[in-house]
Protein backbone atom coordinates (compact mmCIF):
# COMPACT_ATOMS: atom_id res chain seq x y z
CA UNK A 1 0.00 0.00 0.00
CA UNK A 2 1.35 3.34 -1.05
CA UNK A 3 0.45 5.00 2.36
CA UNK A 4 2.60 2.44 4.13
CA UNK A 5 5.75 2.24 1.90
CA UNK A 6 5.46 6.49 2.31
CA UNK A 7 5.35 5.57 6.72
CA UNK A 8 8.02 2.91 5.66
CA UNK A 9 10.68 5.71 3.71
CA UNK A 10 9.75 8.09 6.73
CA UNK A 11 10.86 5.56 9.70
CA UNK A 12 13.87 4.79 7.84
CA UNK A 13 15.33 8.24 7.08
CA UNK A 14 14.17 9.91 9.96
CA UNK A 15 13.27 7.44 12.75
CA UNK A 16 9.50 8.81 12.71
CA UNK A 17 6.98 6.81 14.01
CA UNK A 18 3.47 7.15 12.67
CA UNK A 19 1.82 6.84 16.69
CA UNK A 20 3.84 9.70 17.92
CA UNK A 21 2.33 12.51 15.30
CA UNK A 22 -1.04 10.94 13.76
CA UNK A 23 -0.89 9.17 10.78
CA UNK A 24 -3.59 11.76 9.41
CA UNK A 25 -0.84 14.72 10.13
CA UNK A 26 0.85 12.05 7.83
CA UNK A 27 -1.68 11.98 5.22
CA UNK A 28 -2.15 15.72 5.21
CA UNK A 29 1.79 16.12 4.26
CA UNK A 30 2.01 13.92 1.52
CA UNK A 31 -1.21 15.32 0.24
CA UNK A 32 -0.21 18.89 0.33
CA UNK A 33 3.23 17.61 -1.52
CA UNK A 34 1.28 15.62 -4.20
CA UNK A 35 -0.52 18.72 -5.30
CA UNK A 36 2.86 20.28 -5.45
CA UNK A 37 4.45 17.66 -7.13
CA UNK A 38 1.14 17.86 -9.45
CA UNK A 39 1.00 13.70 -8.80
CA UNK A 40 -2.05 12.19 -10.01
CA UNK A 41 -2.52 9.50 -6.73
CA UNK A 42 -0.31 8.94 -3.95
CA UNK A 43 0.78 5.74 -5.38
CA UNK A 44 2.12 7.96 -8.07
CA UNK A 45 3.64 10.44 -5.67
CA UNK A 46 5.03 6.99 -3.32
CA UNK A 47 6.66 5.59 -7.16
CA UNK A 48 8.45 9.43 -7.44
CA UNK A 49 9.81 8.99 -3.84
CA UNK A 50 11.57 6.04 -4.38
CA UNK A 51 14.18 8.04 -6.83
CA UNK A 52 13.95 11.47 -6.03
CA UNK A 53 15.91 12.14 -3.01
CA UNK A 54 14.86 15.67 -2.87
CA UNK A 55 11.08 15.36 -2.76
CA UNK A 56 12.14 13.03 0.18
CA UNK A 57 13.56 16.30 2.02
CA UNK A 58 10.76 18.48 1.25
CA UNK A 59 8.23 15.53 2.36
CA UNK A 60 10.52 15.48 5.49
CA UNK A 61 10.11 19.39 5.89
CA UNK A 62 6.17 18.94 6.12
CA UNK A 63 6.15 16.41 8.33
CA UNK A 64 8.84 17.47 10.94
CA UNK A 65 7.45 19.16 14.22
CA UNK A 66 9.69 22.52 14.92
CA UNK A 67 7.82 23.73 17.73
CA UNK A 68 9.94 25.23 20.56
CA UNK A 69 10.38 28.59 22.26
CA UNK A 70 12.97 30.23 24.26
CA UNK A 71 14.01 28.84 27.94
CA UNK A 72 11.48 25.90 27.42
CA UNK A 73 11.42 24.65 30.91
CA UNK A 74 12.93 26.90 33.67
CA UNK A 75 14.46 23.80 35.33
CA UNK A 76 17.13 22.40 32.61
CA UNK A 77 18.54 25.82 31.77
CA UNK A 78 18.93 26.45 36.32
CA UNK A 79 20.80 22.94 36.12
CA UNK A 80 22.98 23.53 33.14
CA UNK A 81 23.92 26.92 34.42
CA UNK A 82 24.74 25.44 37.86
CA UNK A 83 26.77 22.55 36.25
CA UNK A 84 28.82 24.55 34.06
CA UNK A 85 29.60 26.86 36.93
CA UNK A 86 29.75 24.59 39.55
CA UNK A 87 31.65 20.98 37.42
CA UNK A 88 32.79 22.24 34.05
CA UNK A 89 34.52 25.48 34.43
CA UNK A 90 36.67 24.62 37.49
CA UNK A 91 37.83 21.69 36.08
CA UNK A 92 38.49 23.69 32.28
CA UNK A 93 41.32 24.49 30.37
CA UNK A 94 41.16 27.58 28.07
CA UNK A 95 42.52 25.71 25.20
CA UNK A 96 39.34 23.66 25.10
CA UNK A 97 36.49 25.11 25.65
CA UNK A 98 32.85 23.54 27.14
CA UNK A 99 31.86 21.97 24.27
CA UNK A 100 27.99 22.16 24.44
CA UNK A 101 25.54 20.37 21.71
CA UNK A 102 21.76 21.36 20.70
CA UNK A 103 20.06 18.20 18.97
CA UNK A 104 17.84 19.08 17.45
CA UNK A 105 18.05 22.89 17.65
CA UNK A 106 14.12 23.55 15.47
CA UNK A 107 14.40 27.30 14.52
CA UNK A 108 17.38 28.10 17.15
CA UNK A 109 15.51 29.22 20.58
CA UNK A 110 16.96 26.26 22.22
CA UNK A 111 20.99 26.50 21.39
CA UNK A 112 20.35 30.28 21.81
CA UNK A 113 19.10 30.56 25.30
CA UNK A 114 22.27 28.44 26.40
CA UNK A 115 23.93 31.33 25.43
CA UNK A 116 22.01 33.35 26.50
CA UNK A 117 22.02 30.94 29.83
CA UNK A 118 26.00 31.22 30.15
CA UNK A 119 26.39 35.19 29.10
CA UNK A 120 23.72 36.03 32.05
CA UNK A 121 26.39 34.37 34.26
CA UNK A 122 29.41 36.24 33.16
CA UNK A 123 30.83 33.61 31.44
CA UNK A 124 33.56 34.64 29.12
CA UNK A 125 32.20 33.15 25.37
CA UNK A 126 35.37 32.40 24.91
CA UNK A 127 35.11 29.77 27.44
CA UNK A 128 32.08 27.88 25.59
CA UNK A 129 30.99 26.74 21.97
CA UNK A 130 27.53 25.40 21.08
CA UNK A 131 26.70 23.72 18.20
CA UNK A 132 22.91 23.30 16.84
CA UNK A 133 21.98 20.74 14.50
CA UNK A 134 18.50 19.57 12.83
CA UNK A 135 17.44 17.70 10.03
CA UNK A 136 15.54 20.58 8.79
CA UNK A 137 16.88 23.21 6.84
CA UNK A 138 14.10 25.13 6.97
CA UNK A 139 14.48 25.42 10.09
CA UNK A 140 18.01 26.16 10.37
CA UNK A 141 17.34 28.90 7.86
CA UNK A 142 15.06 30.90 10.46
CA UNK A 143 17.66 30.15 12.85
CA UNK A 144 20.04 31.63 11.42
CA UNK A 145 18.38 34.57 10.57
CA UNK A 146 17.26 34.87 14.18
CA UNK A 147 14.03 37.10 14.06
CA UNK A 148 11.60 36.07 16.44
CA UNK A 149 7.58 36.15 16.91
CA UNK A 150 5.55 35.88 20.12
CA UNK A 151 5.39 32.51 20.67
CA UNK A 152 8.83 32.23 21.24
CA UNK A 153 9.08 34.68 24.28
CA UNK A 154 6.18 32.75 25.96
CA UNK A 155 8.68 31.72 29.10
CA UNK A 156 11.18 34.27 28.47
CA UNK A 157 11.59 37.28 31.26
CA UNK A 158 10.55 41.04 29.44
CA UNK A 159 14.02 41.79 31.07
CA UNK A 160 15.83 39.03 28.93
CA UNK A 161 13.64 39.96 25.82
CA UNK A 162 14.39 43.97 25.84
CA UNK A 163 18.18 43.10 26.54
CA UNK A 164 18.84 40.72 23.96
CA UNK A 165 16.27 41.50 21.13
CA UNK A 166 15.96 44.76 19.41
CA UNK A 167 11.44 44.98 17.97
CA UNK A 168 11.27 45.26 14.03
CA UNK A 169 9.11 44.88 11.31
CA UNK A 170 9.58 41.04 11.25
CA UNK A 171 9.62 40.26 14.58
CA UNK A 172 12.50 40.36 17.40
CA UNK A 173 16.03 40.23 16.27
CA UNK A 174 18.53 38.38 18.41
CA UNK A 175 21.49 40.65 18.51
CA UNK A 176 25.24 39.37 16.90
CA UNK A 177 26.61 38.83 20.15
CA UNK A 178 24.58 36.17 20.73
CA UNK A 179 24.15 34.74 17.24
CA UNK A 180 27.58 34.47 17.02
CA UNK A 181 28.14 32.05 19.55
CA UNK A 182 26.07 29.23 18.26
CA UNK A 183 27.46 27.43 14.80
CA UNK A 184 24.38 25.60 13.37
CA UNK A 185 24.76 22.57 11.06
CA UNK A 186 21.90 20.77 9.19
CA UNK A 187 22.02 16.71 9.90
CA UNK A 188 20.38 13.75 10.79
CA UNK A 189 21.08 12.61 13.93
CA UNK A 190 20.64 9.11 13.15
CA UNK A 191 22.64 9.23 9.83
CA UNK A 192 26.42 9.49 10.64
CA UNK A 193 28.61 10.50 13.37
CA UNK A 194 27.25 13.15 15.73
CA UNK A 195 30.73 14.55 17.11
CA UNK A 196 33.76 14.64 15.06
CA UNK A 197 35.14 12.14 17.56
CA UNK A 198 33.95 9.97 20.42
CA UNK A 199 33.95 11.42 23.85
CA UNK A 200 33.26 14.98 22.53
CA UNK A 201 30.53 16.91 24.46
CA UNK A 202 30.42 18.24 27.34
CA UNK A 203 26.50 18.79 27.47
CA UNK A 204 23.81 17.71 25.23
CA UNK A 205 20.06 19.12 24.74
CA UNK A 206 18.31 16.36 23.01
CA UNK A 207 14.83 17.28 23.84
CA UNK A 208 11.75 16.28 22.71
CA UNK A 209 13.60 14.21 19.79
CA UNK A 210 12.93 11.01 21.29
CA UNK A 211 9.46 11.26 21.78
CA UNK A 212 8.85 10.97 17.75
CA UNK A 213 10.86 8.10 17.55
CA UNK A 214 9.83 4.10 17.57
CA UNK A 215 11.98 2.25 20.13
CA UNK A 216 14.44 1.22 18.15
CA UNK A 217 15.27 4.40 16.85
CA UNK A 218 15.03 5.90 20.45
CA UNK A 219 17.84 3.41 21.28
CA UNK A 220 20.07 4.17 18.35
CA UNK A 221 19.78 7.54 19.14
CA UNK A 222 21.12 7.14 23.17
CA UNK A 223 23.81 5.11 22.25
CA UNK A 224 25.26 7.24 19.32
CA UNK A 225 24.69 9.96 22.21
CA UNK A 226 26.77 8.10 25.00
CA UNK A 227 29.58 7.41 21.99
CA UNK A 228 29.26 10.97 21.40
CA UNK A 229 29.33 12.34 24.88
CA UNK A 230 32.31 13.06 27.47
CA UNK A 231 33.26 11.22 30.24
CA UNK A 232 30.93 12.50 33.08
CA UNK A 233 28.98 14.93 30.50
CA UNK A 234 25.56 16.01 31.23
CA UNK A 235 21.94 15.00 28.91
CA UNK A 236 18.90 16.98 28.67
CA UNK A 237 16.30 15.18 27.33
CA UNK A 238 12.38 16.32 27.31
CA UNK A 239 10.19 15.90 30.53
CA UNK A 240 8.08 13.44 28.70
CA UNK A 241 11.53 11.45 27.24
CA UNK A 242 12.50 10.51 30.90
CA UNK A 243 11.84 7.26 30.61
CA UNK A 244 13.17 6.06 27.30
CA UNK A 245 16.47 7.09 28.79
CA UNK A 246 18.52 3.99 28.86
CA UNK A 247 19.93 3.12 32.41
CA UNK A 248 22.40 1.10 31.30
CA UNK A 249 23.90 3.95 29.42
CA UNK A 250 23.06 7.02 31.94
CA UNK A 251 22.20 7.20 35.29
CA UNK A 252 19.82 10.02 37.20
CA UNK A 253 21.58 13.70 37.61
CA UNK A 254 21.77 15.44 40.76
CA UNK A 255 19.84 18.20 39.63
CA UNK A 256 16.23 18.44 40.52
CA UNK A 257 13.77 18.66 37.77
CA UNK A 258 15.85 19.26 34.85
CA UNK A 259 15.44 16.02 33.17
CA UNK A 260 19.27 15.43 33.06
CA UNK A 261 21.26 12.14 33.05
CA UNK A 262 24.91 11.47 33.81
CA UNK A 263 26.36 9.49 30.88
CA UNK A 264 27.88 6.20 33.09
CA UNK A 265 31.92 5.57 32.70
CA UNK A 266 31.18 2.34 31.30
CA UNK A 267 27.62 0.84 30.04
CA UNK A 268 25.85 -0.66 33.04
CA UNK A 269 24.62 -4.68 32.81
CA UNK A 270 21.06 -4.74 31.67
CA UNK A 271 18.96 -6.01 34.12
CA UNK A 272 15.63 -8.30 33.68
CA UNK A 273 13.65 -6.79 35.48
CA UNK A 274 13.87 -4.46 38.69
CA UNK A 275 14.60 -5.59 41.64
CA UNK A 276 12.01 -6.36 44.70
CA UNK A 277 11.25 -3.30 46.75
CA UNK A 278 11.52 -3.06 50.46
CA UNK A 279 8.68 -1.90 52.87
CA UNK A 280 6.00 -0.78 50.68
CA UNK A 281 3.35 1.76 51.88
CA UNK A 282 0.20 0.29 52.61
CA UNK A 283 -1.48 3.05 51.66
CA UNK A 284 -0.93 2.99 48.34
CA UNK A 285 -3.70 1.73 45.76
CA UNK A 286 -3.19 -0.76 42.65
CA UNK A 287 -4.29 2.22 40.71
CA UNK A 288 -2.58 5.38 42.33
CA UNK A 289 -4.29 7.62 44.94
CA UNK A 290 -7.83 8.94 44.85
CA UNK A 291 -7.30 12.30 43.96
CA UNK A 292 -5.03 11.10 40.90
CA UNK A 293 -7.81 9.14 39.78
CA UNK A 294 -10.44 11.38 39.85
CA UNK A 295 -7.93 13.71 37.78
CA UNK A 296 -7.35 11.46 35.28
CA UNK A 297 -10.80 10.25 34.73
CA UNK A 298 -11.91 13.76 33.78
CA UNK A 299 -9.47 13.47 31.01
CA UNK A 300 -9.15 9.77 30.29
CA UNK A 301 -12.80 8.51 30.52
CA UNK A 302 -14.59 11.15 28.75
CA UNK A 303 -14.91 9.37 25.29
CA UNK A 304 -14.27 5.28 25.53
CA UNK A 305 -11.74 4.53 27.64
CA UNK A 306 -12.52 2.61 30.62
CA UNK A 307 -10.66 3.17 33.46
CA UNK A 308 -11.36 0.11 35.13
CA UNK A 309 -10.36 -1.56 32.28
CA UNK A 310 -6.71 -0.48 33.58
CA UNK A 311 -6.98 -0.69 37.16
CA UNK A 312 -8.91 -3.86 37.64
CA UNK A 313 -6.42 -6.31 37.53
CA UNK A 314 -9.06 -9.26 38.50
CA UNK A 315 -10.94 -9.96 35.85
CA UNK A 316 -10.36 -12.40 33.54
CA UNK A 317 -11.46 -10.29 30.56
CA UNK A 318 -8.67 -7.67 31.27
CA UNK A 319 -6.03 -9.79 29.50
CA UNK A 320 -7.92 -10.19 26.20
CA UNK A 321 -5.23 -8.33 24.09
CA UNK A 322 -4.33 -9.49 21.07
CA UNK A 323 -1.13 -11.27 21.45
CA UNK A 324 -1.91 -12.70 25.13
CA UNK A 325 -5.17 -14.00 23.69
CA UNK A 326 -2.97 -16.20 22.05
CA UNK A 327 -1.02 -17.11 25.33
CA UNK A 328 -3.60 -17.77 27.59
CA UNK A 329 -1.87 -20.39 29.52
CA UNK A 330 0.93 -17.75 30.50
CA UNK A 331 -1.07 -15.60 31.31
CA UNK A 332 -3.27 -17.48 33.29
CA UNK A 333 0.08 -17.77 35.69
CA UNK A 334 -0.11 -14.06 36.23
CA UNK A 335 -3.43 -14.79 38.31
CA UNK A 336 -2.04 -15.03 41.15
CA UNK A 337 0.13 -11.75 41.16
CA UNK A 338 -2.85 -10.05 39.97
CA UNK A 339 -4.60 -11.16 42.50
CA UNK A 340 -2.33 -10.19 45.27
CA UNK A 341 -2.20 -6.94 43.61
CA UNK A 342 -5.45 -6.44 44.20
CA UNK A 343 -5.44 -7.08 47.97
CA UNK A 344 -2.74 -4.66 48.55
CA UNK A 345 -0.52 -7.23 48.64
CA UNK A 346 2.42 -5.35 46.60
CA UNK A 347 5.54 -6.69 47.47
CA UNK A 348 4.34 -10.34 46.98
CA UNK A 349 2.73 -9.57 43.82
CA UNK A 350 5.85 -7.78 42.74
CA UNK A 351 8.23 -10.75 43.48
CA UNK A 352 5.69 -12.75 41.68
CA UNK A 353 5.81 -10.83 38.65
CA UNK A 354 9.34 -10.43 38.67
CA UNK A 355 9.83 -14.17 38.73
CA UNK A 356 7.25 -14.38 36.00
CA UNK A 357 9.12 -12.50 33.75
CA UNK A 358 12.49 -13.88 34.39
CA UNK A 359 10.82 -17.05 33.01
CA UNK A 360 8.86 -15.16 29.64
CA UNK A 361 10.79 -12.06 29.32
CA UNK A 362 8.36 -10.86 26.09
CA UNK A 363 5.16 -11.18 27.96
CA UNK A 364 3.38 -8.11 27.36
CA UNK A 365 1.02 -8.44 30.00
CA UNK A 366 3.62 -9.48 32.73
CA UNK A 367 5.39 -6.18 32.00
CA UNK A 368 1.97 -4.66 31.95
CA UNK A 369 1.48 -5.82 35.67
CA UNK A 370 4.55 -5.10 37.11
CA UNK A 371 3.97 -1.47 35.58
CA UNK A 372 0.90 -1.19 37.45
CA UNK A 373 2.39 -2.68 40.69
CA UNK A 374 5.23 -0.27 40.50
CA UNK A 375 2.96 2.97 39.50
CA UNK A 376 0.99 2.06 42.91
CA UNK A 377 4.25 2.28 44.51
CA UNK A 378 4.65 5.51 43.38
CA UNK A 379 7.83 4.60 40.98
CA UNK A 380 6.40 6.68 38.44
CA UNK A 381 9.70 6.44 35.88
CA UNK A 382 9.81 2.85 36.26
CA UNK A 383 6.15 1.99 35.82
CA UNK A 384 6.16 4.07 32.60
CA UNK A 385 9.54 2.02 31.45
CA UNK A 386 7.33 -1.37 31.94
CA UNK A 387 4.45 0.13 30.52
CA UNK A 388 6.27 1.37 27.66
CA UNK A 389 8.07 -2.33 27.51
CA UNK A 390 4.31 -3.69 27.72
CA UNK A 391 3.24 -1.74 24.58
CA UNK A 392 6.33 -2.13 22.22
CA UNK A 393 5.65 -6.15 22.74
CA UNK A 394 2.14 -6.08 22.25
CA UNK A 395 1.21 -2.36 20.32
CA UNK A 396 -2.49 -2.84 21.51
CA UNK A 397 -2.06 -3.86 24.96
CA UNK A 398 -5.45 -1.54 25.78
CA UNK A 399 -4.73 -1.56 29.75
CA UNK A 400 -0.87 -0.78 29.31
CA UNK A 401 -1.85 1.96 26.89
CA UNK A 402 -4.78 3.02 29.01
CA UNK A 403 -2.19 2.96 32.36
CA UNK A 404 0.30 5.12 29.84
CA UNK A 405 -2.62 7.79 29.18
CA UNK A 406 -3.66 8.14 32.78
CA UNK A 407 0.51 8.79 33.79
CA UNK A 408 1.04 11.13 30.72
CA UNK A 409 -2.49 13.28 32.52
CA UNK A 410 -1.16 12.93 35.96
CA UNK A 411 2.09 14.63 34.84
CA UNK A 412 0.28 17.07 33.09
CA UNK A 413 1.91 16.31 29.61
CA UNK A 414 -1.38 16.48 27.45
CA UNK A 415 0.58 15.94 24.32
CA UNK A 416 1.88 12.33 25.34
CA UNK A 417 -2.18 11.08 27.20
CA UNK A 418 -4.18 12.60 23.84
CA UNK A 419 -1.60 10.08 21.79
CA UNK A 420 -2.58 7.08 24.20
CA UNK A 421 -5.74 8.29 23.46
CA UNK A 422 -5.87 8.05 20.18
CA UNK A 423 -4.18 4.81 20.09
CA UNK A 424 -6.37 3.38 22.80
CA UNK A 425 -9.36 4.57 20.42
CA UNK A 426 -7.71 2.50 17.64
CA UNK A 427 -7.36 -0.16 19.33
CA UNK A 428 -11.26 -0.32 20.80
CA UNK A 429 -12.59 0.32 17.08
CA UNK A 430 -10.76 -2.33 15.67
CA UNK A 431 -12.00 -4.76 18.55
CA UNK A 432 -15.41 -3.41 17.88
CA UNK A 433 -15.07 -4.01 14.10
CA UNK A 434 -13.13 -7.61 14.56
CA UNK A 435 -16.32 -8.39 16.83
CA UNK A 436 -19.41 -6.74 14.42
C1 LIG B 1 9.93 19.63 18.73
S1 LIG B 1 11.43 20.14 17.98
C2 LIG B 1 12.50 20.15 19.37
C3 LIG B 1 13.31 21.42 19.47
C4 LIG B 1 14.01 21.66 20.81
N1 LIG B 1 14.97 20.64 21.12
C5 LIG B 1 13.01 21.79 21.93
O1 LIG B 1 12.87 20.87 22.73
O2 LIG B 1 12.34 22.81 22.01
C6 LIG B 1 11.83 18.65 17.09
C7 LIG B 1 12.85 18.85 15.99
O3 LIG B 1 13.41 17.58 15.66
C8 LIG B 1 13.88 17.64 14.35
N2 LIG B 1 14.14 16.26 13.89
C9 LIG B 1 13.25 15.26 13.69
N3 LIG B 1 13.88 14.14 13.30
C10 LIG B 1 15.21 14.43 13.28
C11 LIG B 1 16.37 13.68 12.97
N4 LIG B 1 16.28 12.39 12.61
N5 LIG B 1 17.57 14.29 13.04
C12 LIG B 1 17.65 15.61 13.39
N6 LIG B 1 16.60 16.36 13.69
C13 LIG B 1 15.39 15.79 13.66
C14 LIG B 1 12.74 18.36 13.63
O4 LIG B 1 13.16 18.95 12.43
C15 LIG B 1 12.32 19.40 14.68
O5 LIG B 1 12.90 20.64 14.40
Amino acid sequence: MALEEIVNILNQKIGLNPSSIGISSIERAIHHRISCRNCVNIKEYSQLLLHDSKEVRELIEEVVVPETWFFRNKGPFEAFQQHVKNELLPKGNKRKPIRILSAPCATGEEPYSLAIALVEQNIDPQAFRIDAVDVSKKALELGKDAHYGKNSFRDVKPTIQEKYFTPTERGWLLHDEIKKLVKFKQGNILAGALSPHPGYYDVVFCRNLLIYFDRKNQQLTLEKLYRAMKKGAILFVGHAECSQVSETYFQNSPYAKSFSFIKRDKPAEKRLAPKPVKNIPKENGVAGSQQNNSAAKKVVSKKTVSLKAATNVTKPTDSGTVTDKKQKPVIDSLRPAEKLANEGRYQEAENQCVAFLQLHPDSAHGHYLLGLIKNSLGEQKTAESLLKKAIYLDPNHEQALILSALIAEQKGDVDAMQSFKRRIERVQNRRRQDNL
